[in-house]
């Protein structure tokens, strides 16, 4: 995937994205939304804003919306379709894996509708609610190119693609691979679990029959196999937070990494691995360097397969496909 950024001034600065999977160029602008809905940006900060003071956690569901959302057939906002009597949507699968957040989206949908009727696509809003989310939640502060489309296809058989959370690094490195990352890039992202829960079924299978050899995970610091023990003692859909701040964008999940306390196993393997326990050390020491890498890799995201023209639609809800 290859960026090219054209500077016009202060405010304008044209991204012209040529992907690599794609027909053809993809025009995504930061000011895309600069003469049709000026106001797009202050609707969703304060939408974010609001619903992140009644609820923190849920700054933890926008990001990783945004992340299923790009990795199954481009951010194009098939995530928030709606299963219907002839299609069993993609949030039906087990692995959306209890997604949260919605209710941000529709809300700050409905008032664009209501200033900028057509307009603003739900893809675009899925984006900047996370990184308002990141933002809020003490991350790093990114500007994103703007203008997807949204998707007209939501398959239940498509979250396939999704990473395994029993997944090793070679595993984690060549489905990331697939869409264009390098392994850095890969750990860079994992950092998103810096905020969030995992529940006890994502990683329950290291805890008991883990492989031929071993009955526990032995990548787990032995007082850690008794957190997560205790957790899933109350049942499957108990939850373990990732690090000891689970609503604070910091760098406490590689430190946890270090200290073998990583949730799943798509977790602690970046330690573990030696293809990437250096970039896992490097951020445990350097929250700025993890911040800078991390912005960088969500814009990088936030351009997978992106569709435009007539590739997609303006939905006018963001659960339905228009008619
Ligand atoms: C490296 C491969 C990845 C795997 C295998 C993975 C897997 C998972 C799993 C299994 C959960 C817990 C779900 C549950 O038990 O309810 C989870 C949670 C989460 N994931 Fe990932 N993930 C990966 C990468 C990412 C990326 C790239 C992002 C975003 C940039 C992300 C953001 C999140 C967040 C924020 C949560 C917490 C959600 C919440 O608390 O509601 N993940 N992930
Ligand atoms: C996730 O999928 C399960 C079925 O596996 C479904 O019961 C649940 O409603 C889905 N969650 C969301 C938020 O759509
Ligand atoms: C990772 O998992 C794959 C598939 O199970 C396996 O073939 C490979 O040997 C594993 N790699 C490491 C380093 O354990």
């Amino acid at each position: 995937m290859a960026i090219s950024a054209v500077v016009h001034g202060p405010l304008l600065t044209l991204v012209v994205i040529v992907s690599r999977f794609g027909a053809g160029v993809v025009g995504l602008r930061m000011d895309y939304y600069f003469m049709t809905c000026p106001a797009v940006d202050q609707v969703i900060k304060n939408t974010v804003f609001n619903a992140l003071q009644a609820d923190p956690t849920l700054a933890a569901g926008l990001v990783r919306m945004h992340f299923h959302d790009c990795f199954i057939e481009g951010c194009d906002a098939s995530v928030l379709i709606d299963s219907t009597k002839d299609n069993t949507a993609e949030k039906d699968s087990p692995a959306n894996l209890s997604l949260r957040g919605y209710e941000i989206i529709d809300d700050a949908k409905q008032q664009l509708e209501a200033q900028c009727p057509g307009v603003v696509s739900c893809a675009d809003i899925v984006a900047m609610a996370a990184r308002d989310a990141v933002f809020f939640s003490g991350g790093p502060f990114y500007e994103i190119p703007k203008g997807r489309k949204d998707g007209r296809r939501s398959k239940i058989m498509d979250t396939i693609n999704l990473p395994s959370p029993a997944f090793n690094a070679s595993q984690l490195i060549r489905t990331f691979g697939l869409h264009g990352f390098t392994a850095q890039e890969m750990v860079v992202l994992s950092g998103a679990h810096t905020l969030g829960v995992a529940r006890c079924s994502s990683f329950k299978q290291r805890l008991s029959n883990f492989d031929s050899t071993h009955n526990v995970d032995p990548s787990i610091d032995s007082n850690f196999v008794k957190t997560l023990a205790g957790t899933c003692s109350k049942g499957d859909n108990a939850e373990q937070p990732f690090d000891m701040t689970r609503n604070d964008f910091d760098n406490a999940y590689f430190n946890a990494l270090l200290n073998r306390a990583g949730v799943l196993t798509s977790d602690q393997t970046l330690l573990t691995s030696t293809a990437t326990r250096g970039v896992v050390n490097a951020y445990a020491m350097n929250q700025a360097m993890f911040f800078l890498d991390f912005q960088r890799a969500m814009v990088k995201m936030g351009t997978l397969d992106v569709k435009e023209g007539v590739q997609g639609e303006i939905r006018s809800d963001c659960r339905r496909i228009n008619n």
